[in-house]
């Protein structure tokens, strides 16, 4: 893209302020900025419109979950299925490591973050570690999918690398970067976080997919036959992935997307409620519980929206397709927002200075037909680290992982 053609889209957009320092700029930069320009969907930014108004819901109405009991009941059956399921190849799992891990203000990706004690333990390995167990019980190499970001990929990879994947058979391993969309401040014109590059942060946790497939990785989905994709967070230290147990009941029960879910802690904990919406999957937030909802019971009596999600999802390949992204919403966060200052100087805000635009996978739930919310025992299985200390911290993650006897 020219300088007249950059400036000509920027103009149609209101964001001249883009090419404010470009005369500064030597020439690399100067095409980078342009290149950035080019890629860059400014169309986005209107959506700010909708800050703060909340997104519009459906009816809402429980799912059952399928409870602890009951899973007990049918172990074998589900374990057994889950085992072919797996040494036929038809499962992989995908880590979403392309968050900016604000909360937690760590330097560097979140999952080189070292929860050890009296020797490193790595936020990393221990998801690694978690996944070798299947690996080991199955006798089967899980094909591995990494998302990363552009703020995050080098420093991963590098990483990883280093630490020969803590186990992990490289070749089984694949990495991809997610899509970023730019920042913007409270009147929607985009920051710049450097003098030749607007500030721009992932595209939010539903990207997985569509930056899947702009990567031209689905190819290998449909080579080795993978059915299903386990996606899930870094953060959660006592993640089990592609748990047998759980991957044999979605199979069985022939849903879209398997869910693990937890006993909510108690009625209006902060947590995504597995649930209906409009008759289809979702997740209601715990601001939206209304008291009513918060007071319902199931036949048994018991809380009707108790299950909250941990944000590892089993989803059935063949659906992902339909999910088409243009048909996601995009959501309209505050967050804080690194940028150049009139005097051409980088400001870390303290508090929030804008928006970031991002996609949710509750959205992409929603669009399929069916899923299974799959109770785990929470203390067993969720341990998420988003803060340094309190509630979802390093600390109580640690407490959590010694009381499961791992050693820190
Ligand atoms: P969070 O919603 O906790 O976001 O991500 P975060 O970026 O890690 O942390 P904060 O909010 O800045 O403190 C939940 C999971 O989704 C991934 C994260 O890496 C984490 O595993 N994620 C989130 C992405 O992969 N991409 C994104 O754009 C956002």
């Amino acid at each position: 893209m020219t300088f007249e053609e950059a400036k000509e889209k920027l103009g149609k957009f209101g964001q001249e302020q883009v090419l404010k320092y470009y005369d500064e700029l030597d020439e690399s930069s100067k095409a980078a900025l342009l290149a950035q320009i080019e890629n860059t969907d400014f169309s986005i930014l209107k959506h700010t419109a909708n800050a703060g108004k909340g997104d519009e819901r459906g009816e809402f109405s429980p799912l059952a979950a399928m409870q602890l009991s009951e899973i007990e009941k049918r172990r074998d059956e589900f374990y057994n299925e889950g085992v072919k399921t797996i040494r036929e190849g038809k499962t992989a799992a995908l880590l979403l490591a392309g968050g900016m891990g604000t909360r937690l203000g760590a330097d560097g990706p979140k999952g080189m973050f070292d929860i050890g004690e009296t020797k490193h333990v790595y936020i990393f390995q221990r998801i690694i570690e978690n996944l070798l167990d299947v690996v080991k019980e199955t006798d089967t190499w899980i094909r591995l999918f990494i998302m990363t970001s552009e703020k995050n990929h080098e420093a991963t990879v590098e990483f990883l690398k280093e630490q020969n994947f803590f186990g992990y058979k490289e070749d089984r391993v694949v990495f991809f970067q997610q899509d970023m969309a730019p920042a913007c401040d409270y009147n929607s014109k985009v920051y710049m976080e450097e003098k030749g590059r607007i500030a721009t942060s992932p595209n939010g946790n539903a990207g997985w997919y569509s930056s899947m497939v702009r990567a031209g990785l689905d190819k290998i989905l449909t080579d080795e036959g993978i059915e299903w994709i386990n996606i899930f967070a870094v953060d959660n230290v006592l993640q089990r992935i592609c748990d047998p147990c759980f991957i044999g009941a979605s199979v069985i029960a022939g849903v879209s997307v398997g869910s693990k879910v937890v006993r909510k802690a108690a009625p209006d904990e902060r947590v995504g409620v597995m649930c209906l919406e409009d008759g289809k999957p979702s997740i209601v937030e715990y601001y939206e519980l209304s008291q009513e909802m918060m007071d319902a019971k199931d036949e048994n009596g018991d809380p009707a929206y108790n299950y909250g999600v941990i944000l590892n999802y089993l989803f059935r390949v063949s659906e992902l397709a339909a999910v088409a992204d243009d048909r996601m919403p995009l959501h309209v966060v505050e967050k804080k927002i690194p940028y150049i200052n009139e005097k051409g100087e980088l400001v870390k805000p303290e508090e929030p200075n804008g928006y970031k635009f991002e996609q949710l996978v509750l959205d992409m739930i929603h669009q399929l037909d069916s899923c299974l919310p799959f109770e785990v025992v929470r203390e067993k299985e969720f341990a998420p680290i988003k803060n340094a200390t309190g509630v979802d911290s390093v600390e109580s993650a640690k407490e959590l992982c010694k009381k499961n006897g791992i050693e820190l």
